[in-house]
């Protein structure tokens, strides 16, 4: 097992090592895990292509080391804990033995439905164990997964889908959230019929009675491929450097990329953060509540907890179905243990009153993590004290789909914790900040954009299908390092409080969402001329969508405009993208060369209006005043 850390003075001891001479310290952890053939070199890198090798010329399949293991060691301990959408249905408990065939036989269904080493394989599906055991039976045998989050819409799929060529798409016929299902399979169609020539066979999970549209020249039901599978599936042998999945995420150009993570660190890296920030002990019931569709969920609901030995729970349905105390409601019935989730969902149980988690027992729960954006004071402090009683630490942990596993965190009950700051880098991670200039800014109570300058197992390899653009958006700008697009502060005790992104992708509960891609999407709508996205502060969803919109024929506020702009942007992306204000302008300010002054539509959106300083060297000055007095109507 990857070794824990246990006390401040180790942290400091093993944080030294790891950076004096890291690969020696990643070779001791690499070590721990089942290899078919040990690697031939720890480390090989250059940041300038990139290229980034993690022990070079090893071979391993991750759910040996996820599954095998563990189902020879304590084949009868939980691997999945399950709790469905609907309270009233019954939890389901998947022991390592039960995932290990499963497993097995879904990728022995994935063989005989024509999948092979190096095919990519779609998931859009609701958080159900089949969506787990599909990923694990891609990695089994070698397939590429490429989880879309099923809040995407038919476009958003199919250009993800034909972006990495997917032979198959695996997705259910409904979502259940809430009170409500939702036709996933119909998004699936109708994605195929946007055009997906790639696909060969859509696989069908049965998940509600409803009946939904079934083409059998190339649709299959789950149960027909899986079930009367064998429950023996060798595991492919697979270099450390192969693909393990892509994850699509947005980025400040008008297209998502595809994340490439490979197999061999990723699978030591998420494995020694899980049990180091977590704190993980053996018989523990940990939760993460992120979704599966996001990096969160793949590296903190399977790849790190089940590599682990760890019990993993999957929720299947939402915060506040049937009503805002189902959180916590949870925690008390599994008596949770390690709860990790997001600012966005702590802010909007907050909202729901203290009488929620005042109803539960929460004395379980010995950790609480937060990530995805910045939290803030006030949810802090609430998280802190009526969901941990002021006994659970905080891990306010930071890091990104690119960087594959947790960067910069608190270590709980082992370093100190401050509101608002993700603290310290964990082991074998070497975080600078620079000035716009490149020059690193030194010392302490300083702020600077956040890099990191020497390379970590989990890290981004490529952009699939385009590894110019890796260079380009992490590697070109500042030479030498990894540039992750976050401003940071250090405060005088070193501790670093991640500020929000500095490049134009704005984070709205969240979820990344590029404003290129946002506008691109407004732009679709037949009146509109030409369009301009901002973020702005919102108090549930950190950051909300706020649009700037030039339109043929409208003018002024238009509420029925508004909405069908804002359903071109749920036909193109989904509801998560829908701008949350929109303004109907004549013009955008703009400067000489014509680019949009996004600087001076922030303000605007934040209620700045007055606070714009000059803006006499703009091309065109007087829409300022228009663009402010029709924002202040809204
Ligand atoms: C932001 C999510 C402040 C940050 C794992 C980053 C955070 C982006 C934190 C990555 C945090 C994530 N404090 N900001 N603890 N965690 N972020 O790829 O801007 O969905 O660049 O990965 O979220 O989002 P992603």
């Amino acid at each position: 097992m990857t070794e824990q850390i246990n006390s401040l003075e180790e942290y400091h001891k093993v944080y030294a090592e790891s950076t004096q001479n890291p690969k020696a310290f990643w070779e001791r952890q690499a070590k721990t895990f089942t290899w078919k053939k040990p690697w031939d070199e720890t480390l090989n890198w250059e940041f300038e292509t990139p290229k980034i090798e993690w022990f070079k010329g090893g071979q391993l399949n991750i759910t040996e080391n996820c599954l095998d293991r563990h189902a020879k060691a304590s084949p009868d301990k939980i691997a999945i804990l399950w709790e469905p959408n609907d309270p009233s249905a019954k939890a389901k408990k998947i022991t390592y033995k039960q995932l290990l065939d499963e497993v097995s036989k879904c990728a022995n269904g994935l063989k005989a439905n024509g999948i092979k080493k190096g095919d990519v394989v779609v998931f859009y599906m609701p958080m159900v164990p089949e969506l787990a055991i599909g990923v694990l039976a891609c990695a089994r045998i070698g397939a590429i997964h490429s989880v879309v989050f099923a809040g995407f819409s038919a476009q958003a799929l199919a250009d993800r889908v034909n972006d990495a060529s997917a032979k198959m798409i695996i997705c259910s016929d409904y979502n259940k959230r809430g009170a409500k299902n939702i036709p996933v399979k119909k998004v699936v169609d109708d994605a195929l019929h946007l055009g997906c020539p790639s696909v060969e066979t859509v696989i069908v999970h049965q998940n509600t009675a409803e009946n939904c549209d079934f083409d059998i020249s190339h649709d299959i039901w789950w149960h027909e491929a899986v079930n009367d599978q064998s429950t023996d599936c060798p595991a492919e042998t697979m270099n450390s450097e192969d693909i393990l999945f892509i994850l699509y995420t947005s980025g400040s150009t008008g297209k998502p990329k595809g994340v490439v993570h490979t197999c061999g660190g990723y699978m030591v890296y998420t494995c020694y953060s899980f049990k180091n920030v977590f704190q993980y002990q053996e018989g523990d019931v940990y939760w993460c509540t992120a979704d599966i569709g996001w990096i969160t969920g793949h590296s903190y609901i399977i790849y790190g907890p089940l590599l682990s030995g760890a019990t993993t729970m999957m929720f299947e349905g939402v915060p506040t179905y049937p009503n805002p105390g189902r959180f916590w409601e949870i925690c008390e019935k599994h008596k949770v243990n390690q709860f990790y989730t997001a600012p966005t969902a702590i802010r909007a149980l907050m909202a729901c009153g203290n009488e929620w988690p005042e109803k539960y027992d929460l004395s379980s729960i010995k950790v609480m993590g937060s990530v995805g954006e910045p939290i803030n004071e006030e949810a802090w402090h609430w998280y802190d004290q009526k969901i941990g009683k002021g006994k659970a630490p905080i891990v306010d942990t930071w890091w990104q789909t690119e960087t594959g596993g947790i960067l910069i965190t608190p270590l709980p009950g082992i370093t100190d914790t401050k509101p608002t700051y993700a603290s310290y880098p964990m082991p074998g991670v070497q975080p600078v900040l620079l000035d716009a200039q490149g020059k690193l800014v030194e010392g302490n109570n300083t702020e600077g954009l956040l890099c990191i300058k020497y390379p970590w197992p989990s890290m981004i390899r490529s952009t699939y299908g385009d590894h110019q653009r890796c260079k380009n958006v992490y590697f070109a700008p500042f030479k030498g390092m990894y540039f992750t697009g976050d401003g940071a502060r250090r405060d005088e005790a070193g501790r670093i409080r991640v500020i929000g992104r500095v490049d134009d992708v704005i984070n709205v509960s969240g979820h990344r969402m590029g404003t290129a891609e946002v506008e691109n999407a407004i732009n679709e709508h037949k009146n509109v001329i030409e369009s301009a996205v901002v973020g702005y502060p919102h108090p549930i969803k950190g950051e909300g969508i706020y649009a700037y919109i030039i339109a043929d024929g409208h003018q002024g506020e238009d509420t029925a405009f508004a909405e069908s702009v804002r359903e071109v942007v749920k036909r193109e992306i989904g509801p998560i993208a829908k701008p949350d204000q929109i303004v109907v302008v004549t013009g955008l300010p703009k400067t000489r060369s014509g680019k949009i002054m996004r600087r001076i539509l922030r303000k605007i959106a934040a209620g700045e209006g007055d606070k714009l300083g000059d803006v006499s060297t703009l091309l065109n000055p007087e829409i300022v005043e228009e663009v402010k007095r029709k924002a202040s109507e809204v």
